[in-house]
């Protein structure tokens, strides 16, 4: 029966990823995780974990997540204008783990069917929804000449979204285009929200990595004078180096208490009867550090070490690719975040695999996460030598 099923159709990082594991070269470069690692340690470069010294001995049976956990990603997401709001955090495996529920939630028990993501979009975005049998709906999410995103179309494409739909927004450093929304369109957009009936889901991976924990926060601003309720995702995969660990939350926004209460007695159900609860080590040990003042400050300075490291590593490329006359095919050079894409065709990309093995994915995206300086000039190379 196994034998019978479509291999194609599937995450294409994966496929890439599975690719560059085969390969025997010792000069590869697997370009296609947003996986960070430093030049200097050799690893994802943040150590407020190691400095956390405190016992973790202690957690218990809490089927929503670590209470302490929950507790600190309210500090982390709470505003003066976010007040009026029940804030409720529900511990989740990674923002995959988020966004799956979320969809499995608003399925399931709010008869969405919908759900909207942005062309072009992280892959996996498809994949997941597609396990809570929603349907897909794509809007446009692209630039003009100019490098300005081109709102009209975006909101042409989300005007035909119908009550109950599920609207999937990035909140910043978009993945893979690297451009994010004004304060003034996202305000436009939750206006769209509400007029449409539509549930909002903030997808919020690279949470800090914009401008910053308290800047990249925000963007719920706008959303305070429009919504009743909706939701955020974020992960700690990203802006604390824990993707192994798989951890993240799931939170909601709303004006109701019984719509938290809900939503919490119904996560609850979900959650039980899949995987029962999700791990609460690793999550007392972030909720320790967000809550302390010394190692959420250490915390904050290696997401900035971070992501000056990123833009370091964006504009040694732009220069080296400058200098050589290849410019051209950096699709945006402003865009901020773990990744660059580049215009190269399907065939280009399989060709720097295969003659050079260097991979990136079929789309062009490249991941300034795992491209070390040292290596940039054995990048632009192989892309000249293709290029000629
Ligand atoms: C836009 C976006 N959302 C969600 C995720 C998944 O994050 P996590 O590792 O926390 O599951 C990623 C990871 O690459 C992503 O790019």
């Amino acid at each position: 029966m196994f034998e019978a099923h479509e291999k194609s159709v599937f995450d294409p990082i994966s496929i890439v990823s599975a690719k560059f594991m085969a390969d025997s070269r010792p000069e590869k470069l697997n370009l296609c995780i947003g996986y960070f690692e430093s030049e200097i340690t050799k690893n994802t470069g943040f150590t407020v974990l190691e400095k956390n010294k405190k016992n973790k001995s202690k957690v218990g049976f809490n089927i929503l997540g670590e209470e302490s956990f929950r507790d600190a990603i309210k500090s982390l997401l709470k505003t003066q204008a976010s007040q009026e709001y029940n804030l409720s955090v529900v511990q989740t495996i990674g923002a995959s783990g988020g966004l799956w529920l979320i969809f499995t939630l608003l399925q399931r028990f709010t008869h969405s069917n919908r759900v909207w993501f942005s062309t072009p979009t992280w892959s996996n975005h498809l994949e997941i929804a597609k396990n809570t049998n929603l349907e897909i709906s794509r809007y446009r999410y692209q630039l003009d000449n100019h490098g300005k995103l081109e709102m009209d179309k975006l909101i042409q494409d989300i005007s035909t979204i119908k009550c109950g739909d599920i609207l999937v927004l990035q909140g910043c450093c978009h993945n893979p285009l690297g451009v994010d929304l004004s304060i003034t369109q996202w305000k436009k957009l939750a206006q769209y929200v509400k007029r449409l009936g539509a549930h909002l889901v903030i997808d919020f991976a690279y949470f800090g990595l914009s401008n910053g924990i308290e800047k990249d926060k925000s963007i719920f601003l706008p959303l305070f004078s429009e919504l009743d309720n909706f939701f955020v995702v974020n992960s700690f995969s990203k802006n604390l180096g824990l993707y192994g660990e798989r951890i993240g939350a799931l939170s909601l926004f709303s004006r109701s208490n019984e719509y938290r209460e809900n939503f919490e007695f119904l996560a609850k159900k979900i959650i039980r009867s899949t995987y029962s609860m999700p791990p609460q080590r690793i999550a007392k040990e972030i909720a320790e550090i967000i809550s302390s003042n010394d190692l959420s400050q250490l915390w904050y300075k290696e997401i900035y070490t971070l992501r000056e490291t990123l833009l370091k590593r964006k504009n040694s490329l732009l220069n080296v690719l400058k200098n050589h006359g290849l410019i051209h095919i950096v699709a945006n050079p402003k865009s901020h975040g773990m990744f660059l894409n580049l215009n190269l065709t399907e065939q280009e990309v399989t060709t720097l695999a295969k003659e050079f093995g260097i991979y990136i994915l079929p789309n062009g995206r490249l991941s300034l996460a795992s491209l070390q300086l040292e290596n940039i000039n054995q990048l632009v190379e192989a892309i000249r030598i293709i290029k000629k």
